[in-house]
C-alpha cells in the first residue's frame, strides 16, 4: 500500500507548526518569560532552541523520514532485530495518554466559545468567574460531551488522512489563527497602559534569571516544539525526500516561538491595562482574561476571538496526537485506517472520562497522592516524555550514528565536518546530559 504524503512545503510547515504551537505557547511561555527576567530569559530559551530544540527536531524528522512508518517500525527499519523499537512505543504512549487529558481541557475551550457566542459569560460577575470555571470543570457531564466533540472533530480530520486531513486543515486553521492573533494584539497594545505588560515581557533583568531558569527555558523548549511524543518522526514519515529538513525545522522552530512571543503581547499589556496579576496555566486562561474581557469595551467579542484562538491551537495539536497513534494502529496491526482512527479515538475519549471526573466525583480519588488528571499529567510530562527524549538522543547519536541521521537530513550534499562535529557532540554528550537534568530537577532529585 503506497503511504500517504504530505503534498505541498507550506502544508507540511502549517501541520507541524500547528502541532507545536499549542497551549504552552499561549498559558505558559509568556508567563514564564515574564517571570524569569524578559529578554533576558528569552536570549536562554533562544540559546536552547538553537543548541538542542532545533538539532533533536531534524534528528526525529530524519528518523520518520528514514523509516517511512509509524513511529514503531521506523526504530525497527533504522535498527531491525533490537530492542530500540522500545523507544517507538514509549512514543506511541505519550501521545495517547496526554490526548486523554488535552481534549478535556481543549472541551472546556469550546465550552467558553458557547458560553462567549451566546453572551451566557456576560451575565457572571468578575468576581464569580473563579466559581464558574470551577462548575464548568466541574460539571461531569457538560465536560464529557464537550471532550467527546473534540476527539471527534479531530477524529473526522485524521480519518481522512495526511493530505485530504491533516493539511487540508491546517491549512485552513493556521492563518486564521495568525489573523485572530494580530487582531488581539492589536486591541491589546492600544489600551491605555499597556506598556506595563511589555515591560513585563522585554524588559531584560538578569538578575532574575537563575539555573533554574536554564531547565525551564529547556524543558519548556521541548513541550512547545512536541518533541520527545512520537509527533516529528510521525510527520517526518510522510514529508517526501527531497524536502529539506532543515529549513522546514528551522521554520517550525521560528514560527513556535514568534507566536508564542506574539501571545505574550496579547495577554499581558490587556492584563496589566486592567489592573490584573499576570498568572499562568488554566486560571490565566480560564479567570483572568474573562475577567479582564468583562472590562474591554465590545470584550465578549473580543474574548470570543480569543477562546476561537486557543480552540484553533489546540485542536491542531489534538491532530498531530491523534495521528501518531493512529498511524501506529494502522499499520502495526493492518487495521484500515477507518477502523485504527474510530477505535484509537473510542479508547482516547473512554481514557478521558476519569481525568475529567478527577473534576468532581473522583476529585478524592488519589493514587500516589495525585487524582487521575494530575497522574496522566505526571507520567507524561516528568516520565515519558523526558525518557523518550533521552532514548532518541542516544539512538540517534551512539546507535545510528551521527553521520547517518546528518545523511538522512542532507541527502547526497557533502557536509562539512564541522557541522558534523557540532551535531555528533550535541545529539551524542550536550542535548542527553541537559535533559537528564530536567528529569533530575524536575523529580526534586537536583
Ligand atoms: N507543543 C504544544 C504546545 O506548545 C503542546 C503539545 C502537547 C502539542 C502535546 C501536541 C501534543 O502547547
Amino acid at each position: 500500500m503506497k503511504r500517504d504524503n504530505f503534498g505541498s512545503k507550506l502544508g507540511l510547515l502549517a501541520a507541524a507548526a500547528g502541532s507545536a504551537i499549542g497551549l504552552g505557547n499561549i498559558w505558559k511561555f509568556p508567563y514564564v518569560v515574564g517571570e524569569n527576567g524578559g529578554a533576558a530569559f528569552i536570549l536562554v530559551y533562544l540559546l536552547c532552541i538553537a543548541l538542542i530544540g532545533f538539532p533533536l527536531m531534524m534528528t526525529e524528522f530524519a528518523i520518520g523520514r528514514f523509516g517511512q512508518a509509524n513511529v514503531v517500525d521506523s526504530f525497527k527499519k533504522i535498527k531491525p532485530n533490537t530492542p530500540w523499537f522500545i523507544t517507538g512505543i514509549l512514543s506511541a504512549l505519550t501521545p495517547f495518554l496526554i490526548l486523554s487529558f488535552y481534549i478535556m481541557i481543549a472541551g472546556w475551550v469550546f465550552t467558553y466559545i458557547g458560553k462567549y457566542a451566546t453572551g451566557a459569560i456576560s451575565t457572571v460577575a468578575p468576581a464569580d468567574l473563579a466559581n464558574y470555571f470551577t462548575s464548568t470543570a466541574g460539571n461531569a457531564t457538560g465536560a464529557i460531551l464537550s471532550s467527546l466533540i473534540v476527539i471527534t472533530v479531530t477524529a473526522f480530520i485524521v480519518i481522512a488522512g495526511i493530505k485530504e486531513g491533516v493539511e487540508k486543515y491546517s491549512k485552513i486553521l493556521m492563518p486564521l489563527l495568525l489573523v485572530l492573533l494580530i487582531v488581539l494584539m492589536f486591541r491589546s497594545l492600544t489600551l491605555d497602559g499597556a506598556s506595563t505588560g511589555v515591560n513585563f515581557l522585554f524588559k531584560p533583568d538578569f538578575s532574575k534569571l537563575t539555573p533554574e531558569s536554564f531547565l525551564e527555558a529547556l524543558g519548556h523548549a521541548f513541550y512547545s516544539l512536541s518533541l520527545a511524543m512520537g509527533i516529528i518522526i510521525t510527520y517526518g514519515s510522510y514529508v517526501k525526500k527531497d524536502q529539506d529538513l532543515t529549513s522546514l525545522s528551522l521554520q517550525v522552530t521560528i514560527a513556535d516561538t514568534v507566536i508564542a512571543l506574539l501571545a505574550g503581547l496579547v495577554i499581558f499589556p490587556a492584563v496589566f491595562a486592567y489592573g490584573f496579576q499576570p498568572d499562568a496555566g488554566p486560571s490565566l486562561i480560564f479567570i483572568t482574561l474573562p475577567a479582564v474581557f468583562e472590562s474591554m469595551p465590545l470584550g465578549s467579542l473580543f474574548g470570543l476571538l480569543f477562546f476561537s484562538l486557543i480552540g484553533i491551537a489546540a485542536i491542531t495539536s489534538t491532530i498531530s496526537l491523534l495521528e501518531v497513534v493512529v498511524s501506529f494502529v494502522n499499520e502495526r496491526f493492518n487495521i484500515s485506517r477507518n477502523i485504527a482512527t474510530f477505535t484509537s479515538a473510542s479508547v482516547i475519549f473512554l481514557l478521558s472520562i476519569p481525568s475529567i471526573l478527577s473534576f468532581s466525583t473522583l476529585s478524592e480519588f488519589k493514587i500516589l497522592g495525585m487524582t487521575f488528571f494530575d497522574l496522566f499529567d505526571f507520567i507524561t510530562a516528568k516520565i515519558t516524555l523526558p525518557l523518550t527524549g533521552l532514548l532518541i538522543c542516544i539512538f540517534a547519536g551512539w546507535v545510528w550514528g551521527a553521520k547517518n541521521v546528518l545523511k538522512e537530513v542532507y541527502g547526497d550534499k557533502e557536509i562539512s565536518p564541522i557541522l558534523f562535529y557540532l551535531y555528533s557532540i550535541i545529539i551524542k554528550i550536550i542535548a542527553p546530559l541537559s535533559i537528564i537534568a530536567i528529569f533530575l530537577h524536575s523529580l526534586n532529585i537536583i
